[in-house]
């Protein structure tokens, strides 16, 4: 492809206008929206008035007069469009770790008698974490966590498995799993499906009810632009609802939280998943994001996004001559999410020599240079010029540098 003819795609592109809805330093070409969004420009004024007015002025007095209480239920509802649930089975909710703990507990409680949570080994180290913190809570009477290679998955599925657990679109290799294939695997053994949404949420058009998941998480920060640490979301499929039991029970959670009575009595719809008080300036950040989103046709910015990672991919190795760049995980864009990974012996210096490009991607241990992209901010032209200069760098060794060498703490 030339570069004009990138251009030409842009100047086709239906989501050409979102670009300036994101406050993006100029010259930057920002290739971790995976990691974490940049905020919508919308999101200043929001956080003003959340701070000066609802907050300043307001006072405790906003929990009910600028609805705070609701933000939970109310942001989980506009997440719910992107990933089809409806709105009543999604809330917001702690970190995507807590999330998923709370979850893999419930589902134990949902499948008395079956020990087994099965994950893949290689998953993103916070959901094994999490389960395993879990498996060493309860004994290995009550739970241990089996990680097999992707390729076993399937077949591990057994009448010990309570829950299968997986990130539907691998954070190193960009792999996608088949939410609704999968779903159906776990089913047919009795076992529930737990879905990590973290790279799906906001870049796929993912439909949790149309593959019958049970549960599901996912982070606010990358691809719904929510900010640094925003809260996560969960989903519990509303079948499930009423009877699945959350292991970390607080006042939020309590049917009636202002009853203030001694003994826990959960809420019998999703709040029964909420814990604590609500991060009321989190959820303001995560709801101007999603505004911006939801203003997109989902299926437009699975499209686009898989089209810059095919138009990155031809690039990269249609130019790149070095032959110890090797493209991590599948080619086929059925089979892939929305970021490209390339293996390199030199991987970390060679997104180090990318970012004193401009061009901000990350580098994931141990040889893995990440490259995001986001649908709603990124142009074909972005995606071309990354790829040269990507090229350039390698042809150059232009990564050789002492300074591209040395570890920062966050990589
Ligand atoms: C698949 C996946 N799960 C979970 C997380 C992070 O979890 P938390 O939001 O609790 O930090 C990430 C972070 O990149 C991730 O990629």
């Amino acid at each position: 492809m030339t570069r004009d003819e990138a251009l030409a795609l842009d100047a086709a592109d239906p989501l050409a206008r979102f670009r300036a809805a994101f406050d993006l330093p100029d010259g930057v070409i920002y290739l971790d929206g995976n990691s974490l969004g940049p905020p919508p420009v919308a999101l200043h004024g929001r956080m003003e008035a959340v701070t000066r007015e609802e907050w300043g002025q307001g006072l405790v007095r906003s929990w009910n007069s600028a609805r705070w209480i609701e933000a939970p239920l109310r942001v989980g509802g506009k997440i719910a469009r992107l990933i089809g649930a409806k709105p009543s089975e999604v809330t917001v909710a702690d970190s995507t770790t807590v999330s998923l703990f709370k979850l893999a507990a419930g589902a134990l409680g949902l499948r008395p008698g079956r020990t087994t949570i099965l994950s893949e080994a290689g998953n993103f180290p916070t959901d094994l974490y999490a389960l395993q913190g879990l498996a060493a809570l309860l004994g290995p009477d009550r739970a241990r966590l089996k990680a097999v290679e992707p390729e076993a998955l399937p077949d591990a599925i057994d009448e010990d498995t309570a829950a299968v657990v997986l990130t539907q679109v691998h954070y190193k290799t960009s792999r996608r799993w088949d939410l609704a294939a999968v779903t159906a695997q776990a089913h047919a053994k009795g076992a529930l499906m737990i879905w990590d949404l973290c790279h799906t949420a906001g870049a796929l058009a993912a439909d949790l009810n149309g593959a019958d998941a049970d549960l599901a998480v996912g982070c606010g920060y990358k691809y719904l632009n929510g900010g640094p640490g925003a809260p996560a979301f969960l989903f519990v499929a509303e079948r499930h609802q009423g009877q699945i039991a959350s292991p970390l029970t607080g006042w939020m959670g309590h049917a009636e939280p202002f009853a203030f009575e001694d003994g826990y009595r959960p809420a019998d719809d999703i709040r029964a998943m909420i814990t604590g008080t609500p991060p009321i300036l989190g959820l303001a950040a995560l709801e101007a994001g999603l505004d911006l989103q939801l203003q997109a046709d989902p299926r437009a910015v699975e499209a686009k996004g898989l089209a810059l990672c095919d138009l990155f991919i031809g690039e990269v190795e249609g130019r790149a001559a070095d032959p110890e760049l090797k493209l991590v995980g599948p080619r086929d864009r059925d089979q892939r999410g929305l970021h490209v990974s390339f293996a390199h012996p030199a991987g970390y210096a060679l997104v180090q020599a990318m970012i004193a490009r401009g061009i901000i991607g990350d580098f994931r241990a141990p040889d893995i240079a990440r490259f995001g992209f986001s649908p709603l901010f990124l142009s074909h032209a972005q995606a071309w010029d990354a790829a040269h200069a990507l090229a350039d760098i390698l042809a150059g060794r232009e990564w050789d540098q002492p300074r591209f060498h040395a570890r920062a703490a966050v990589t």
